[in-house]
Formats: structure tokens, C-alpha cells, sequence
């Protein structure tokens, strides 16, 4: 027989890590087709996050909302607030951390639930720090989710925090389609949200006094040549000082649908071959810019039969550059190519601008105290500049913005190889601790 194991006699529960909180929803969305993890905003396993996150916050006692725009809330109140202060005035100018649960199709696991599961942890080590009467705060602290900040869904990514900004016009964001044709506002309606209120929420934006996002770093700015000889990996962490300007274009050509068996090859307009010829327009011309990236990541053929020429190929396109001049330059030169190689093809081309935004400059100061705290943790802790987007990007618009990014040793991501190790992910929990503490 075998004997069982005998519970440790300590009555104290043990130190909520990023590794125990992200086991817990570790098969939640998980994609056995693609690999990874495909959690669109609002599918089953979004939701589930969702209820996750909430119930890990009501666990520490914290009020949670849902706002206007799917935004989660969940508050750490200032004691005084909670004894009968007023809770509205001390939640506004409030220290907000936190990230998003969504996904890209096939994604890994830790673009959105890191920050997430940081935040989480990082509030209990705070909240440790006060009982032993090492942090007096003056400010409430709110840990945030942002819905579809990957625009995998709807097209448009940090949908959540445009809205809830004012970056985006909210007619036009109800209006965005889906792959079923479902409306974002009737998604949004079948999440309990009322699309009439969705849009511009200055209370909220109000609320949020400074923004700290911690992300998975998710290319080789920690773990590339300079940082890695043999054995040397760069620093763990690192702050963020930009984000690249990036924006999405759709480019659609049509043709004429055909038979594949009786339409002889030059009497065809294929424009599935104009499309092809304008993938690589995309990666020569972008080569030809030092620094510019663009990706043609999707692409959908119209009818999409094996024996049918297609009358109709759309392929949205991902282009990003540190200098807007730079991109619109590109995208304009790309747009031309398009449009050459549909003449060609005797089809037409069509390129329409879905989502467009300049680069940031993250602010200074808050940069400056996050590496304060962060270099306590990771004493080489540089300032980093990411071609990802994130919620932080957009809100640094509008209030004092700030991220912390962790090593990713494959400086893989939106793929399943993205990694963390354990050590790097107390250590970006920690150094989100001593920062939100300096900010409090
Ligand atoms: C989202 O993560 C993006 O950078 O596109
Ligand atoms: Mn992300
Ligand atoms: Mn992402
Ligand atoms: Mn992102």
C-alpha cells in the first residue's frame, strides 16, 4: 500500500506565484490544431478567463466591475475608503495595472494572462507589505482586463481600451464584423454589455492615474546577439520607452470566378495570382526599409473551392515602422504595387485602412521610476522599445503610461514556442510590486 502523504502541519498558505495562477487556466483555450492557445474575445474559453480573473479577485476581497466597454475592474480600496470615506473620490487618480486575456489564433501563453497573473501576485505581496505595516498608501490600487486587445476577433485590436479612451469612434467599433459576420455590438450585447453605453468613459479613464502593463517580452530584445554569448542571456527585465507605430490594411482584389478545368490560363483574371505577387511586393518593399516590418498573416480567397479560380482574394496586411512618415511612405508604395500587379492580372485592387496608430513615447517620468524600482530586481534592466502593441499604448495617449517587459528566451511569440521562465516571472512580479509601491 501506498502511505499517504502527511500535509505540511503550516497553516500558511503557500506564496501565490505567476506559475500557480497561470496552471490553473494552463488547458483553457488550449488549440490542438494549431498548437498554443486561441482565445478570441467573448469565445467559451475567454469567458472562462474572465470568470477566472473575477473570482481570484473576489478571493482577496476585492470589488470587481465589468464597465461600459467589457473592461474588468477589480479594486483594492484604500482602507479609509472602505471604513465609509467616499470610495468614488478615492478611486479616482488610481495606480491600474493589468493586461489582457484574449488571444491571437495559435498564441501562446503568456501574451495578456502574464500581466494578468502578475498583477494578481504582485497585489499580494503588497497587500503583505501593508499588514506588516511597510506600505502606506495615499492611492487606491485597480488591477485591469482588457477585452480583444489582439483584434483577433474584430480586426481592431485594443479594442477595450480605444474605446474606453475615446480612440476610436464607437459607431464605427460596433459596426466591425467578425469571421460569422456577428457585429461587435452584438457580441457585445450577448456579454450582458449594453452597446449604447460603449464608448468614450471619461469616469474610468478618470479612474486610472497611472497605467503599468507587465508583458512578456516578445522578441529578442532581451535575448538577442548583443545580450547572448555563451551562457549569457540578456537581463530579465526591462522597461518599456516605445511602442512602433503599426496599423492593419485590408487589400482586396477581384477577378473573375472561373472553372478551374475550362478556362484556358490566358484568358483568366485570377486574382489570386495578384494577390501572391503582392505578398512579396510586401516583403521586398519592407526590406527595402531598415527597421520597417510588414506581414501578410491572413488571407481568404472568395469562394475558396480547389476547382474554382476565385473571383475575390482579400489579404489583411500588419505593417509597423518607429517613424509614421516611414509607414504611411510604405504602405503607399505597397498600395501602387498592388494595384500594378491587379492590372496586370486584369483585376482590380482595393486597399482600405482598418486601424492605424503612431508611435508612443512612453512617459519619462514614469519610465524613469519603474527603473528605479526594476533595477532593485534586474540591476541591467535597459529601456525597451517593442514592435508589439499593448492597451498601455494606446492609454498613453491620455494619462501617464509605463510597462515592464520579461525575458522571453525563444524571443518567440504569438506562437506557441513563447516562454518565461519561472525565476524571470517572480522576478517581473517582484519588480511590479516595488514599482506599483512607489506609485501608491
Ligand atoms: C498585438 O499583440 C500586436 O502587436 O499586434
Ligand atoms: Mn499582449
Ligand atoms: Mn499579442
Ligand atoms: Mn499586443
Amino acid at each position: 500500500m501506498t502511505p499517504t502523504p502527511i500535509p505540511p502541519p503550516s497553516e500558511a498558505p503557500s506564496p501565490t506565484t505567476v506559475n500557480s495562477l497561470l496552471a490553473a487556466i494552463a488547458d483553457v483555450g488550449a488549440d490542438p490544431r494549431r498548437g498554443g492557445y486561441s482565445r478570441p474575445v467573448w469565445s467559451d474559453a475567454e469567458r472562462e478567463l474572465r470568470s477566472w480573473f473575477l473570482a481570484e479577485a473576489a478571493a482577496r476581497g476585492l470589488e470587481t466591475t465589468t464597465d461600459a466597454n467589457g473592461v474588468l475592474w477589480a479594486w483594492w480600496d484604500l482602507p479609509a475608503a472602505r471604513r465609509g470615506g467616499s470610495l468614488e473620490a478615492s478611486r479616482a487618480d488610481a495606480v491600474v495595472t493589468g493586461s489582457h486575456l484574449d488571444s491571437v489564433p495559435g498564441g501562446g501563453a503568456f501574451d495578456g494572462p502574464l500581466g494578468v497573473a502578475s498583477a494578481l501576485a504582485a497585489l499580494d505581496q503588497l497587500v503583505a507589505r501593508e499588514a506588516a505595516g511597510a506600505l502606506h498608501r495615499q492611492r487606491a490600487l485597480a488591477l485591469a482586463v482588457f477585452p480583444e486587445e489582439e483584434g483577433s476577433r474584430f480586426g481592431v485590436a485594443c479594442l477595450g481600451s480605444r474605446l474606453l479612451s475615446g480612440a476610436i469612434d464607437p459607431e464605427r467599433a460596433l459596426a466591425l464584423t467578425d469571421a460569422e459576420g456577428i457585429t461587435l455590438g452584438e457580441a457585445a450585447e450577448r456579454n450582458g454589455l449594453d452597446p449604447r453605453r460603449m464608448g468614450p468613459d471619461p469616469a474610468a479613464l478618470q479612474s486610472i492615474g497611472r497605467f503599468v502593463e507587465l508583458h512578456v517580452e516578445q522578441g529578442r530584445g532581451l535575448d538577442g546577439p548583443e545580450h547572448s554569448g555563451p551562457g549569457s542571456a540578456g537581463p530579465a527585465l526591462a522597461v518599456g520607452s516605445t511602442v512602433l507605430g503599426h496599423g492593419r490594411w485590408r487589400l482586396s482584389f477581384r477577378g473573375q470566378g472561373n472553372h478551374a478545368g475550362t478556362t484556358l490560363m490566358q484568358d483568366r483574371a485570377d486574382p489570386m495570382v495578384a494577390a501572391a505577387e503582392t505578398v512579396l511586393a510586401v516583403r521586398r518593399l519592407a526590406a527595402a526599409r531598415p527597421d520597417a516590418r510588414a506581414t501578410v498573416g491572413r488571407i481568404s480567397p472568395i469562394p475558396g473551392g480547389t476547382n474554382v479560380i476565385a473571383s475575390r482574394v482579400d489579404l489583411w496586411m500588419d505593417v509597423r515602422h518607429a517613424e509614421d512618415e516611414v509607414t504611411a511612405a510604405l504602405v503607399a508604395e505597397i498600395a501602387d504595387s498592388a494595384r500594378a500587379h491587379a492590372a496586370a492580372e486584369g483585376c482590380t485592387g482595393e486597399l482600405v485602412e482598418e486601424s492605424l496608430s503612431g508611435t508612443v513615447h512612453f512617459d519619462p517620468q514614469l519610465a524613469a521610476t519603474l527603473s528605479g524600482a526594476v533595477r532593485r530586481t534586474a540591476p541591467a534592466a535597459p529601456l525597451l522599445a517593442t514592435g508589439a502593441g499593448h492597451d498601455a499604448g494606446v492609454l498613453a495617449a491620455r494619462v501617464p503610461t509605463g510597462m515592464i517587459h520579461v525575458r522571453n528566451p525563444t524571443g518567440i511569440s504569438h506562437a506557441p514556442e513563447e516562454h518565461v521562465e519561472d525565476d524571470d516571472a517572480a522576478a517581473g512580479v517582484l519588480a511590479l510590486a516595488d514599482a506599483l509601491e512607489e506609485l501608491l
